[in-house]
């Protein structure tokens, strides 16, 4: 058998030598980054996975070498035997680990050939992001995609460390399983075996961590895929990486204590980084209020304001009318930026808005001795002196309000609220600002379904003084849920779970099944819960968040191997794709296609 290697094993990676290797022998291996022909004297910049070396091929110390180097291209892979020489003077180059030296090749083997590459191996690529998924295995050579999926690795072996010392069993739960269910739609599996039956892909193991609870395991973690058929986003994949844990014997504070130690030691490692524990906390209510979304991004102010006491009984009909239909009036004072925004970027702030329902955007510019706004003739001066006083209303200021049912005004002005201070750099990248959100609404009402839906999962325990408003008044009952958020990130959520069967037979029900549909569906969790369930809770972080969060990179795919589009493709398989005729026909199914 012919051995391309040869007697070359490599001594070192690119990053590794410097001026005090001068004088050895070494082998390096690695890609052809870049190759320069100066006056005979050819230069390679040789690339592996740690860093760049130059190597020097010099027609007047081995010219047969020299020769073979004619040959070499962008992306050929290349092992080098040669010894390490100092730059000559004024040739060193301070950007690079190994800048002050070169290695003067005596041997080379081209290990492999390559194509010219679809684009430059390089951090700043001006390329579409398709093209750099449909060539994923050449896009990951960049440094910034090699140093991403380092940290990823690094951030896993911390949380193992950190778990495992901590007496948590890393345990694998099935993917093939029934409907979890997590709030998004199931990835459903054909079964060849039953047909006409369905596994559904996880939601998350939250099921079978909790029976293993209930099977006397104590602690619990898995680094675990789980599938969510939802719309994607930014920060969503169609499968995605959650640190999953569960504790048994444990109450909010015993969950929260391991999830910061957890988050700490990740940081350590990462980014030698101290960050001070235990977080912050806020009830729900109080986020919403503040700043309208359930994930405040708490690293600056522009905290929004309610004035619908203020303009009830106004004469702009756009809010008192709101506050008579049940709706509020919030504010958002935009301090100092009266003539920072011009009226068309005010205007698309209305457009911006409009995204989430929101029906206008009105507006005050706060002048030395008037109001400049179409509004401003609609309030008594009595009702303007509240306003001024309550928003801090100064000259200069740039203030703006949304009316509607809080739902709308929140989410609208939350968005707007971060999406301005994006505009005036009000924040600062190197923070990082966690806080617990607790105390959410047990239920919400889906509107389009007529029917409570949970807002966390459906075996989340309510707050224990709330318990008897299950049936009365289902959505004052507050759960026993927290998430952690960090800048703005909803990085993790859990909660501390039902382990009573009665318990979790009323919660079903407030969630509007009758026996039948729970016993179908949950039948196994009740009967686990009446064989000695322990009380137990847990919490699961968003693996690829948060990396996208500690690499500094602006979409969740920029921190995932083989991510998948916007549409959930695969581009470089080319998944998701057709059947043939035989593997459908086993599994008893026939293609309808939409029209
Ligand atoms: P939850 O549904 O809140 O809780 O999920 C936990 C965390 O997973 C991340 N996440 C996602 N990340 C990328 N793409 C997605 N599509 C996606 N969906 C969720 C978020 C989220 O905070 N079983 C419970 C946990 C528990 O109660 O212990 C659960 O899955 O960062
Ligand atoms: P209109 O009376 O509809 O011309 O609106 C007057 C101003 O109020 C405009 O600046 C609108 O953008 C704004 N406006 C309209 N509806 C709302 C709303 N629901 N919330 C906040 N501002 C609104």
């Amino acid at each position: 058998m012919t051995d391309t290697l040869g007697d070359m094993r490599r001594t070192h990676h690119c990053n590794a030598l410097s001026a005090g290797d001068v004088g050895s022998e070494v082998v390096l291996m690695g890609w052809v980054q870049r190759r320069r022909d100066h006056g005979g004297v050819i230069f390679v910049d040789l690339r592996d996975r740690e860093g760049m070396t130059q190597v020097v091929f010099n027609p007047d110390r081995e010219p047969a070498v020299h020769r073979k180097a004619h040959g070499i291209r962008s992306e050929y892979v290349l092992g080098v035997r040669g010894v390490v020489e100092r730059r000559p003077e004024g040739m060193t180059n301070p950007e690079l680990a190994t800048g002050e030296i070169e290695v003067m090749v005596s041997e080379l083997k081209v290990l492999n050939k390559a194509r010219t590459p679809p684009f430059l191996i390089e951090n700043k690529v001006e390329v579409n992001e398709n093209t750099r998924l449909q060539n994923r295995h050449i896009d990951l050579r960049r440094p910034v995609l090699q140093r991403n999926l380092m940290m990823r690795h690094k951030a896993a072996a911390a949380a193992r460390a950190f778990l495992n010392d901590q007496g948590f069993l890393d345990i694998e739960t099935p993917f093939l399983t029934r409907s979890t269910p997590e709030g998004a739609r199931d990835y459903l599996v054909p079964s060849r075996l039953n047909p006409g039956s369905f596994y559904a892909l996880p939601q998350s193991p939250q099921l079978f961590k909790q029976l293993l609870m209930i099977s006397g395991f104590e602690r619990y973690y898995q680094i675990v895929r789980c599938f969510r058929d939802e719309d994607l986003r930014a920060d969503r994949q169609p499968e995605f990486t959650q640190v999953d844990i569960e504790m048994s014997f444990a109450g909010e504070d015993d969950v929260m204590y391991v999830a910061e130690g957890l988050i700490a030691a990740i940081f350590r490692d990462v980014l030698e980084m101290e960050v001070k524990t235990p977080f912050d906390r806020m009830t729900y209510h109080e986020a919403l209020s503040r700043y309208g979304l359930d994930r405040p991004d708490t690293r600056f102010g522009l905290e929004l304001c309610d004035i619908s006491d203020i303009v009830a009984e106004s004469g702009f009909n756009v809010f008192a009318g709101a506050v008579k239909k049940g709706g509020i009036v919030k504010a958002l004072n935009a301090k100092g930026c009266a003539d920072f925004f011009t009226r068309k970027e005010i205007d698309d702030f209305t457009e911006f808005v409009s995204v989430y329902r929101a029906k206008g955007l009105a507006w005050i510019r706060v002048k030395e001795n008037e109001w400049q706004s179409p509004i401003t003739k609609f309030f008594t001066e009595a009702e303007k002196k509240d306003m001024a006083e309550r928003l801090d209303m100064e000259p200069g200021d740039l203030v703006f309000f949304g009316a509607d049912q809080s739902a709308v005004v929140n989410e609208a002005l939350g968005h707007l609220r971060i999406h301005l201070a994006r505009k005036l750099w009000l924040i600062d990248d190197s923070v990082y600002r966690f806080v617990w959100i607790t105390d959410f609404p047990m239920l919400e009402y889906d509107e389009a379904e007529k029917r409570y839906q949970a807002l966390h999962h459906p075996f989340t325990a309510p707050a224990e003084s709330d318990m008897e408003k299950l049936e009365t008044d289902p959505l004052s009952v507050r759960s026993r849920a927290y998430d952690l958020v960090l800048n703005g990130s909803e990085i993790g959520g859990g909660s501390i779970r039902i382990h009573q069967k009665d318990l979790q037979i009323r919660v079903l029900e407030a969630l509007g099944m009758n026996r039948e549909e729970y016993a179908e569906k949950f039948g196994f969790l009740i009967s686990a819960l009446d064989s000695g369930a322990p009380p137990h809770g847990g919490i699961a972080f968003g693996f690829d968040r948060l990396m996208t969060i500690l690499c500094g990179s602006q979409s969740i795919r920029e921190v995932i191997a083989f991510p998948k589009t916007q549409k959930g493709a695969c581009l470089m398989t080319d998944a998701p794709a057709g059947a043939s005729r035989i593997q459908l026909d086993e599994l008893g199914l026939k293609v309808v296609r939409p029209k």
